[in-house]
């Protein structure tokens, strides 16, 4: 039997309430299915800052990389600033952890409805590949003249060779998996440096993949047809910047922010990678007990899978798919009056 380290981080606000759920329906799961989940939980949040001046230890980093996994709820909360609590824990730990690729997957799960109306799963089945290690999400900058009139902020991208590279390849093999279908978020026309290269790289990739169709859209038309003909993406990959966007919008057109489960990949496995929901900590909804808990519960499948448990991922997903046709118990953004901790025991008991 196998025996999995998971380090879990609930963080703030609604990451608490759906962890717990995540959590609940994890070790039913592995109940079921003959392993062992040895979980670690750490305290690290904007509530820990306020009390220590940091969102995580100074060895935090050390700390984490004995684990076989990571699953995170969300974090930020009113009384730190986003940059301070984001760039204090989430961001070290997908850079330190080289978590290049997020995965973020969308579906129109049955039961659910989109707000675009009238459109089926088929159509509204995409994942966004972003990449998850630099390009727009860079602590190169600064400000200057502070207090000035000609006070002044600079923020560096930073696109490699590499760093690109990888990304679109990995959104091509993934394309093999699917539908064979690639489109690439770009901004060419308006962004000199950057997207030129990067539409450089994906066409020269493109090229290894003839049997790929390979196309490549302008971020702004790119978020039109992401309402207006959906059905026409399947993987679609992206900066930093333009991944982090299309993935809330890829969210809203399916179920919602509810729904929407991510994993920030190390693919090489030399590190732990990390699983979270899309969504952040909703504070205007923190501690209410009606945040839907799907996206995290799937996040933590993705989890799973990731570590080779694949039959309980699949067992999850299908669970809640289950329990989301049925539709008894159902969170308010889906319509119901279900509680997050109902939505949670509910997945758990459908497992069996
Ligand atoms: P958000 O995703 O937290 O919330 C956006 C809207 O969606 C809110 O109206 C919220 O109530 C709703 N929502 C989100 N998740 C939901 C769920 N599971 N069920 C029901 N409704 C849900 O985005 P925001 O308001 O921009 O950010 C709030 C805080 O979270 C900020 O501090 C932000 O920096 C942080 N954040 C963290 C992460 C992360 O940790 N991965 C991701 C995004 C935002
Ligand atoms: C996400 C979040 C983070 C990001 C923020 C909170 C820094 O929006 O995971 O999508 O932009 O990566
Ligand atoms: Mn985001």
């Amino acid at each position: 039997m196998s025996d999995y380290r998971i380090a879990s981080i609930p963080g703030d606000g609604i990451g608490v309430d759906v962890q717990i759920e995540a959590r609940k329906v994890l070790d039913t799961a592995a109940r079921l299915h003959g392993f062992g989940l040895k979980w670690t939980e750490f305290d690290w949040s904007c509530e820990r800052y306020t009390k220590t001046g940091a969102m995580m230890p100074a060895d935090g980093i050390e700390q984490l990389s004995a684990f076989d996994g990571i699953l995170l709820g969300a974090v930020g909360f009113p009384g730190v600033a986003d940059h301070v609590s984001l760039w204090g824990l989430l961001i070290p730990i997908r850079r330190a952890f080289s978590q290049y690729i997020n995965l973020r997957p969308v579906r129109l799960l049955p039961g659910t409805t989109s707000v675009l109306g009238g459109r089926s799963g088929d159509e509204l089945e995409m994942v966004i590949v972003r990449e998850n290690s630099e390009g727009e999400y860079s602590a190169i900058g600064g400000r200057h003249n502070a207090g000035r009139p000609d006070e002044f902020a600079l923020q560096e991208s930073v696109f490699t060779r590499v760093g690109v590279e990888r990304v679109v390849r990995f959104a091509f093999e993934l394309a093999r998996t699917r539908t064979s279908r690639v489109c690439s978020a770009t901004k060419s026309n308006g962004i000199i440096h950057t997207m030129p290269f990067w539409d450089e790289i994906f066409a020269s990739v493109a090229k290894e993949y003839p049997d790929v169709a390979a196309e490549q859209c302008h971020i702004d038309a790119l978020v039109a047809r992401m309402v207006q003909d959906p059905g026409r993406l399947d993987v679609v990959v992206g900066s930093n910047l333009f991944g982090d966007i299309l993935s809330d919008l890829a969210a809203a057109v399916t179920g919602g922010l509810g729904m929407a489960p991510s994993g920030n990949i190390n693919p090489p496995g030399e590190f732990p990678s990390m699983f979270e929901a899309v969504h952040g900590s909703a504070p205007d909804i923190a501690g209410q007990g009606i945040a839907n808990p799907v996206a995290q519960i799937l996040a933590a499948a993705m989890m799973l899978d990731h570590l080779g448990e694949t039959v309980a991922a699949q067992a999850i997903n299908a669970t809640v798919e289950q329990v989301l046709t049925e539709g008894a118990v159902l969170t308010p953004d889906l319509g119901g009056r279900a509680t997050t901790s109902d939505l949670g025991s509910a997945v758990a008991a459908g497992l069996g």
